[in-house]
Parts: structure tokens; sequence; C-alpha cells
């Protein structure tokens, strides 16, 4: 009988774009949505955009709209996104809904009556002049222990000492530099710890992987802390009912959004919402990244069990993903946006190489472009594909297009591939890709070492149908290996049931040998890699200023609130020599003008006193181009240009800062000469 399951993925942040480390997640829920569904299960996926909270606030603030209209764009851009990564919902809906309000509200009414909230005085930071309450991580001061400057509310990142935002010495507002205030309010909290005994229940019943339980029984041992579910406005979110200016905490209603979404999908489509949310007729899988398992782990339960929802089967805990080894980042151009990704390269590429990374460990997984180069060129296009494309032309070309049947060596090899069916899909089941991936480019291998044998090339001259049996055999092991394909790459296995003229693939394929059937002319499947167009990706990617990646390890509260002024660690050092090979001159701004659709950059014209050069610099929400016209500013002179996605930038202007307004240039006085050099 088949199952019934629905599959969720961590809803993203309606504050940013989607990058290629959001994509290990959904590229991973995806295709194991997809097996289900080939299967033969039903299978429902449900996501959403988290809109609410202080990034969100914050970002639309700084592009001069209102909450609403940046969730919006957002929501269109992340559609966008991942329908052209072949990323396929069953339903994308928004946390700002109103299922969700009535949700949040449901499950925050069944918490009150059973005794779940209490209410207590919490003293927050507040900056008068952004009008906002501080979360720790938008308060910046001195490390009240090493005295760095520059460290975040609660931690330090030179020492790695942890402390209270009251602690930090001059402290201020990271969004705008004021100094905060401290002011006491009333706060509402979710008493988690009395959840304790049925939480570490649901664990020892296999709710997760045994890799994670290290980190749970480090959270039990500590205690579970009550939850403060509660800001004060202003804040973009829930009201909480029977307050005037209190809401509930994004956290509180994100993952609410799940079942929101769920709700959408069932009222537009006839079904029963408690059967397929609240019922044991379907499974219910979680899919979250290691950084936000606190909340998945502990918070949510807890609120489901609360108000008698019933809790997930499983939540599938992934790493994050590293590029070439490292943290992704702006400077390097490896902070990589799916549309930058897209602009470039074919979305086939990472389905095919995240499958070939991802198991069911909550290990990092690491893009290495050499690697992801090699990968993409060898197997999937230099053995996979290059199975079909050697077959099926030889066969409309030269014998009619029409497939025989299979000799004897020819069911041998076909044999081969449908013996692995069974291990492929115990594979997909467990998310072990990595592996699944391995046996299909292991079947390659065997089936072009066939066709060599074989000789088709050389047999058609003397023999057509010992060829045509050959050419079956061939295709009807491109035909496996399409099947057992097809969840990571959804397209090339369209294409290929186009031109074998055949109904969409599933697993009972496996066994249905395709015998004296006439196809169509072979359509190409997927294009080698070129590394340039890597390296212009990368180019296109990179920023010369680098504030702003969520990164994982940090405690759950960080998690939303960072993101928007996270830091990141010290590069690899350079030598005293690499740095003097800087040549800083005076350079006069000559003019200064906005870039069409760059909402911060600024195309300036330089003079250098011998030369004049045109540099792209990321200060547009710090100056206005009028303020700059006449001023003399340091420039990097031979820094080599660089092509970026507006243009050619042919140096670099020195100014610092967290970011947005908060960038400053280093300017020089009105004697200083253009082309002089500084030091
Ligand atoms: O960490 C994040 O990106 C959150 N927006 C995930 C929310 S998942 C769910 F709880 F909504
Ligand atoms: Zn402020």
């Amino acid at each position: 009988m088949s199952r019934k399951i629905v599959v969720t993925s961590a809803l993203p942040y309606a504050n940013g774009p989607i990058h290629i480390g959001h994509l290990v997640e959904y590229l991973q829920t995806d295709i194991w949505v997809r097996f289900q569904k080939a299967c033969g299960n039903r299978c429902l996926y449900f996501c959403a955009d988290d809109t609410h909270g202080t990034p969100v606030m914050i970002r639309a603030r700084a592009d001069g709209i209102e909450p609403q209209e940046l969730i919006q764009r957002v929501h269109a851009e992340h559609i966008r996104d991942f329908t052209r990564f072949n990323i396929e919902f069953d339903n994308y809906y928004s946390t700002h809904s109103e299922e969700n309000r009535q949700f949040s509200e449901l499950l925050y009414k069944r918490a009150l009556e059973n005794g779940s909230i209490t209410k207590r005085d919490v003293e927050q930071a507040y900056c008068a002049q952004c009008d906002m309450w501080l979360p720790d991580r938008y308060i910046r001061g001195i490390c009240p222990r090493c005295k760095a400057p520059e460290q975040y509310g609660d931690s330090c990142d030179a020492c790695g000492g942890t402390h209270r935002p009251t602690e930090l010495i001059d402290p201020v507002c990271a969004n705008c530099g004021a100094e905060p205030v401290r002011r006491t309010s009333t706060h509402y909290f979710f008493k988690l710890g009395d959840y304790t005994d049925r939480l570490r229940k649901l664990f020892e019943s296999g709710h997760t992987q045994k890799s994670v339980q290290n980190k749970l029984d480090e959270w039990f041992k500590a205690g579970l802390r009550d939850w403060d579910i509660s800001r004060d406005g202003p804040y973009f979110g829930f009201k909480i009912p029977g307050e005037q200016n209190k809401f509930f905490y994004v956290w509180l209603d994100a993952p609410i959004g799940y079942i929101a979404s769920c709700k959408n999908y069932c009222d537009r489509n006839g079904l029963d919402f408690d059967k397929v949310w609240n019922s044991d007729e379907y499974e219910l899988y979680h899919f979250i990244g290691k950084d936000i398992m606190y909340f998945h782990a502990l918070f949510w339960p807890a609120m489901l069990m609360s108000a008698k929802f019933k809790t997930a089967d499983k939540l599938f805990v992934h790493g994050f993903l590293t590029v070439n080894g490292q943290k992704m980042s702006k400077s390097k151009g490896t902070f990589i946006r799916a549309e930058t990704y897209l602009n470039h390269l074919d979305p086939q590429y990472l389905r095919y190489y995240y499958a070939t990374k991802l198991t069911s460990g909550i290990e990092d997984i690491d893009l290495n472009f050499d690697d992801f180069v090699t990968k993409i060129n060898s197997d999937l296009v230099g053995k996979i594909a290059n199975l079909a494309s050697r077959s099926v032309p030889m066969l409309t070309k030269n014998l009619d297009g029409t497939l025989g049947r299979l000799d004897r060596k020819g069911a041998k090899l076909v044999r081969i591939l449908q013996g692995a069916k069974g291990s492929i899909i115990a594979d997909f089941d467990q998310l072990n890709y990595a592996a699944a991936m391995r046996t299909v480019s292991a079947l390659a291998d065997e089936s072009n070492r066939y066709f060599d044998r074989e000789q088709p090339w050389e047999t058609i001259k003397t023999d057509p149908e010992k060829t045509r049996a050959t050419l079956t055999a061939a295709v009807n092991a491109a035909k496996i290996l399409t099947i057992y394909l097809k969840p990571v790459l959804p397209k090339y296995a369209q294409t290929v049931e186009r031109f074998l003229k055949i109904n969409p693939l599933g697993y009972a394929d496996v066994d249905n040998v395709l015998e004296e059937h006439k196809i169509d002319p072979f359509e190409r499947l997927v294009e080698r890699v070129e590394t340039e167009k890597v390296q212009a990706m990368i180019d296109q990617s990179r920023e010369p200023v680098a504030p702003s990646a969520r990164h994982g390890g940090q405690s759950p509260d960080e998690a939303t609130e960072q993101q928007a002024v996270a830091n990141e660690p010290i590069e690899p050092e350079c030598s005293i020599e690499d740095f003097m090979k800087i040549d800083l001159r005076i350079a006069k701004v000559d003019s200064a003008e906005p870039v069409e659709g760059a909402d911060k950059l600024l195309r300036l014209e330089l003079d250098l006193g011998s030369v004049k050069k045109v540099v792209l610099a990321g200060i547009a929400k710090a100056y206005k181009p009028a303020d700059l016209v006449g001023k003399k500013v340091v420039c990097v002179a031979n820094l080599k240009p660089r092509k970026m996605k507006f243009g050619v930038s042919e140096g670099m202007i020195l100014a610092a800062g967290p970011g947005g307004k908060d960038i400053f240039m280093l300017t020089a006085d009105d004697g200083a000469e253009p082309g002089q050099r500084v030091h």
C-alpha cells in the first residue's frame, strides 16, 4: 500500500535572496519528495516565506518601503529562483497570512489555557533613533573582558567570551550608531521546562538522526529554560490577542507557517486538513539545517504537544555548505545567489553535484569548484549522458530509430542495471543520495564498457540486426539510469522520455524492457561546464564590502536576529610584501551617479592626475552622488579591473563600515593633489 507523506523545508527569511547555501536544503528535500512520488506514494511538499521579525523590518526601512511591500517582492523572487532550480512545492505560502495568524493564536490560546505561558519583566535595549527594540545581536560595543571593539551584545569574536548586552562598554545600536537606552517591559514566556520529559521520550523514539543526539543531551543537561515568545512594538508580526503593543516573536509563528501552508493547500484542493496535517494517515517530516535545531527539536514539538497537535515523525537535519573548503564569503565571491548562479550555469549541475555529496549525516558539505567541474564533465556528461548520446543517434540515423530485441549479452547488462533498483531505492529513502549517485555512475561505466566491447560503430557496416540488439541494450540501460536519476534531474528525465516516446518513467518501468519500439531523434541532455563560466559567476558574486551572512553554530535567539549584522571571521594572513603591492593614490571625484538596478552602487569617475578611472563603489546607501563631486578620496590605483554585473570597475576607493548607511570613506583635504601617492 502506498504511503501518504507531508514534507516541509525550513522557511527562508523574506529579507533576502535565495543563495546556494539555502539550496542544499531545498534540493535535498525536493529530491526526496520527487523520489517518494516516483515510488507511487502520495507526497505533499509545503514551504513558505518567513516574513516577520526585526531583520525584515530593518531591511524594509533601509529600502524605504513597508514590510508588506518587501515581503511581496521577495516572495515573487524566491518562487522564481526555486522554479528555475526545478524545486517543486505543492504550496509555497507566506507566514504573513490569515491562516497563520489563526493557527498562531490557536496554539498560543491552548498554551495559555493549559498553563504553559507565564509573564515576566524583561529589561531590553531600545534605540530611540531607530524606534526599535534591539536584540542582543543588534548592539555593538567594546568587549568587557578583552576590550576588543565592535563586539556583539552577547559574545566576543576576539576572546570567545559571552556577556550580557548591559556589560558591553560604550554600547551602540548596530543599525544607526546611537546609544541605546535600557527599558523594562513585560514579556510572555513559554514554559519549555515543563515539557522536558515528553521531549526526552520523543527523542528516545528516534525523532532525529543519532548524530544529533549529543547536542540534544547537552541541552537537556543544561536544563530547558522558559522561552520568550513576545516582542514589544514596533515589530512586524502578529499582535498577541488582548494586547495593544505586543507581538508574537517571529520564531513562534514561523514553524506554524508549515501548518498554515498545508491548510491553505487543503482548502484550495478540497482536502481534509485535519487528516492531512493532524492524523496518522499521513507521515510528517521536517527538513532543517543544524543551526535551527533548538527551535525544531525543542520549542516546536513542545508547542505542538501543548496544543494537542501531533509532532513530526522525524526531523531530517543537514549540515552547512562550505565553498572550496571555507565558509561562503562575499569578498571571495563564493556567497553566490541562486539568481547569479543561473546567469551562468545550468541548474542541473548543482542538483547533480549536491546529490553526489548528500548523505543522511549532519557534516558540512563542500562545493569545490574543481571537483564540481570534474564531476559534471566526466561523470554526468562524459559517462551518464554519453551513453544515450552515443546510442540513440546511431539508432535513428542507421536503423530507422527502431529498437529490436535484447540478445543474451544485452539482457545480461540490463539485468545488472535492474538489480540495483533495491539499493537505489533504499539509498534515496534514507537520504543517502551520494551512495545512489555512486551506483548510477558505476552502472554507467558498466554500460559504456559493454558499448565499447560490442563496437556497434563497426558492426553497423556488416550486421545491422546485431547492431540493433546492441543499441537496444544501450538504450534500455540509458532508460534505467534515467529512472534512477529522475528525482535529481527531472528535466533530463523529461527530455529522455520525450525522445524515447514513452510515458513518464517510474520505478515500475525498470523491469519493463523497451523492445520493438520506435523512438524520436536524440535531444541534447546536458552540456559540459566551462570553467570560464564558473569564474564569471564568482566574479559577479564578489562584493567589495562584506557584511551579513547567516552562519551556523549560534544559539537559537541569534539565528534570526544576527543575519543583518553578522561578522565574517578574519581572513588568512597576508604578508607585508603583499600589502605593500597596493598603490594608494589621491583621486578627485569628477562625477558620481547611481547605477540603475544596483541600489548599493555608485559609478564614480575619478581623476588620478595622469589617468582617469571608473570605479563602481558600494556606497550608495551612505553617500549622495551630488555630495561626492569634487571630493578627494583615496583609491587603490593598481587594482586589476574587474568585470562586475553592472560594468567594469577599474579600482576601488577606501571605505569601510558595517554596511548600509554606515560606510565611511577616507577623504583627503583640498591641498592633496590627484595622483599623489599616499601611505
Ligand atoms: O533560519 C531560518 O532561515 C528561518 N527562517 C527558518 C524558519 S523554519 C520554520 F520554523 F519556519
Ligand atoms: Zn539605532
